[in-house]
C-alpha cells in the first residue's frame, strides 16, 4: 500500500517493520480529539482565506461523517497507516477525494498530534477532579455518622492516642483536596494550543493560530513553535499528580485491608466490593484495596518511564515521544477506576463500632492524659513522662490498664493525683478534650466537616 508520505521512498518496510513502528494501536483513544482538531484547522484555513470555501465544506462534510463513523466504531484502522492522524487523513481522502489532502495545508502531525494529547487530557482532568469530589462527599458523609467513634489512633502501628474515627476518614479528605487542587491547577498547563506550531518553525501560510484555538476552546496559544511540539512536561505534570493520588489512595487502601482482617476487625467490606476464595470457603478478600495498592506500582512506573523518554531529546520532535501515549491512557484508566472502586467501597462499608469501642478501653493509648494531667498540675512534663511509664510497667506486671490502677497506687507514684484522674483517662474525654485547632476533638472535628462542605460548595 503506498504511503501518504511515499513520493521520497523507492521501496517499502517490510511489514513487520511497519507494525512495530505503528501507534495506530493505541493512538486510536484520539479518533475524536483528532477530528476535532481537524475541523477547527480547516475551518481556520477558510477564514484567512488560505482555502476556498468550497473546499472547507467539503472537508468538514467529510470529518462530519468521519465522527458519526467513529462514533458508531464504524472506522477500520489500518497499521499500514501508521497512527490515527495519517488514517484519518487517508480516510477522508477516499471519502471525498483528493480535496481531502488539502487538509494538511500549513500544519504537522507534529503540532497535530500535541494538540490531541492537549485536548484529551484536558477533558479527562475535568472528569478526574468531579470523580475526586464524588469521593469526598461520601467520605463526608461516613465521617458525619462518625464523629464520636472512639477508634485508636497510631503512630508506628502502634496504639498511639484515642480518637474520633471521623477524623481519621478526614485525613484523607484533605490528602484528597489537595490532589484536586493539583490536577485544577495543571490545567492552565493544559488548556495552551500547540495548532500550527508546523512540524517546529511555524508556517509560510497566513494562519491564525488564535482562532484555531478559539475555536477548539483553548484558553491560550504556545508562544514558540519549538516548545509547542516538544512540550511533554504537561503530560510529566498529570503522571506527577496521578502519582500523589494514587499514593494516597494506596495508604487508604492498606489501612482497609487491615482493618478488615480478623486482627483488626474495625469493619467489614461490603460483598459487593469483596471477593471469595476458590478453596477457602470462609475468606472474604478486600481484592478491590489490594489492586489499588498495587496498581499503585504502574502509574509510577508510567512517570518514571516517561520522565525516562524524554531526558535528552534534542529538539524538535523525535518519534521517542510517540511513547507518551499508553503510560497516559493506562493512568487515566487506572485512576478513574481506582476513584470510582473506592468511593463504592467506602460508601457501602460497615463500621464496627462496638469493636473500636472496646479497642481503645484496653489499651494504654489513655497514658498520654496521665502525663497531661500531671504537667497540667506543674509537674515538668520530663518528670510527667517518667511516672506515666512506670505506672504502665506497673500495670503490665500485674496484667491491667491505668483505669484498673487502685487510687492508693496512683498517689504512691505521684502524690499530685487526685480521684479526678478517672474521669481523664477516659477515652471518652481523652478525645473531647482535644480541642486544639484541627485535634480529634468532637468539636473540632464538626468545625472541621463544616470546612469541608463549604470547600465542596
Ligand atoms: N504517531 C506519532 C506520535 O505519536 C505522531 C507524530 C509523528 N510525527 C512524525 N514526524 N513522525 O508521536
Amino acid at each position: 500500500m503506498t504511503k501518504l508520505w511515499g513520493g521520497r521512498f523507492q521501496k517499502s518496510a517490510e511489514q513487520w517493520v511497519d507494525e512495530f513502528g505503528a501507534s495506530i494501536g493505541f493512538d486510536q483513544t484520539l479518533v475524536m480529539e483528532d477530528l476535532e482538531g481537524s475541523v477547527a484547522h480547516v475551518k481556520m484555513l477558510g477564514a484567512c482565506q488560505i482555502l476556498p470555501q468550497e473546499d472547507v465544506q467539503q472537508i468538514l462534510g467529510g470529518l462530519e461523517q468521519l465522527k458519526k463513523l467513529a462514533a458508531d466504531n464504524a472506522l477500520e484502522f489500518l497499521v499500514a497507516n501508521e497512527d490515527i492522524h495519517l488514517n484519518l487523513e487517508k480516510m477522508l481522502i477516499d471519502l471525498i477525494g483528493p480535496v481531502g489532502g488539502k487538509l494538511h495545508t500549513g500544519r504537522s502531525r507534529n503540532d497535530q498530534v500535541a494538540t490531541d494529547m492537549h485536548l484529551f487530557l484536558k477533558n479527562r482532568v475535568g472528569e478526574i477532579i468531579e470523580l475526586i469530589e464524588l469521593f469526598q462527599q461520601t467520605l463526608i458523609a461516613q465521617a458525619e455518622t462518625h464523629v464520636e467513634t472512639l477508634a485508636p489512633g497510631y503512630t508506628h502501628l502502634q496504639r498511639a492516642q484515642p480518637i474520633s474515627f471521623a477524623h481519621h476518614l478526614m485525613a484523607y479528605f484533605w490528602m484528597l483536596d489537595r490532589d484536586k487542587d493539583r490536577f485544577k491547577d495543571s490545567i492552565k498547563r493544559i488548556d495552551i494550543s500547540p495548532l500550527g506550531a508546523g512540524a517546529l518553525a511555524g508556517t509560510t501560510f497566513p494562519i491564525d493560530r488564535k482562532l484555531s484555538a478559539e475555536y477548539l476552546g483553548f484558553a491560550n496559544v504556545y508562544a514558540n513553535s519549538m516548545d509547542a511540539v516538544s512540550d511533554r512536561d504537561f503530560i510529566v505534570e498529570f503522571l506527577s499528580n496521578s502519582s500523589m493520588l494514587m499514593a494516597h489512595l494506596s495508604r487508604f487502601a492498606e489501612e482497609i485491608i487491615l482493618w478488615s482482617s480478623s486482627e483488626f476487625n474495625f469493619i467489614e467490606l461490603d460483598d459487593s466490593f469483596s471477593t471469595g476464595s476458590s478453596i477457602m470457603p470462609q475468606k472474604k478478600n478486600p481484592d478491590m484495596a489490594e489492586l489499588i495498592r498495587g496498581k499503585t506500582g504502574r502509574v509510577y512506573g508510567n512517570l518514571m518511564g516517561l520522565l525516562t523518554v524524554i531526558k535528552g531529546l534534542p529538539l524538535a520532535y523525535n518519534k521517542d515521544m510517540q511513547e507518551d501515549k499508553e503510560g497516559m491512557f493506562d493512568t487515566v484508566h487506572t485512576i478513574v477506576g481506582s476513584l470510582k472502586i473506592f468511593e463504592g467501597m467506602v460508601r457501602t462499608m460497615t463500621v464496627h463500632k462496638e469493636r473500636l469501642h472496646d479497642t481503645v478501653h484496653k489499651d494504654f493509648s489513655n497514658a498520654t492524659e496521665l502525663a497531661d494531667y500531671l504537667a497540667a498540675k506543674g509537674l515538668p512534663f520530663r518528670e510527667a513522662h517518667e511516672v506515666t511509664g512506670k505506672l504502665v510497667f506497673l500495670c503490665i506486671q500485674r496484667g491491667y490498664f491505668l483505669l484498673d490502677l487502685p487510687l492508693d497506687d496512683l498517689q504512691e507514684a505521684s502524690s499530685l493525683i487526685e480521684s479526678d484522674i478517672y474521669d481523664v483517662l477516659s477515652p471518652l474525654a481523652a478525645v473531647r478534650r482535644r480541642n486544639s485547632l484541627g485535634g480529634t476533638g468532637f468539636d473540632q472535628v464538626t468545625i472541621q466537616i463544616e470546612e469541608a462542605k463549604k470547600r465542596l460548595a
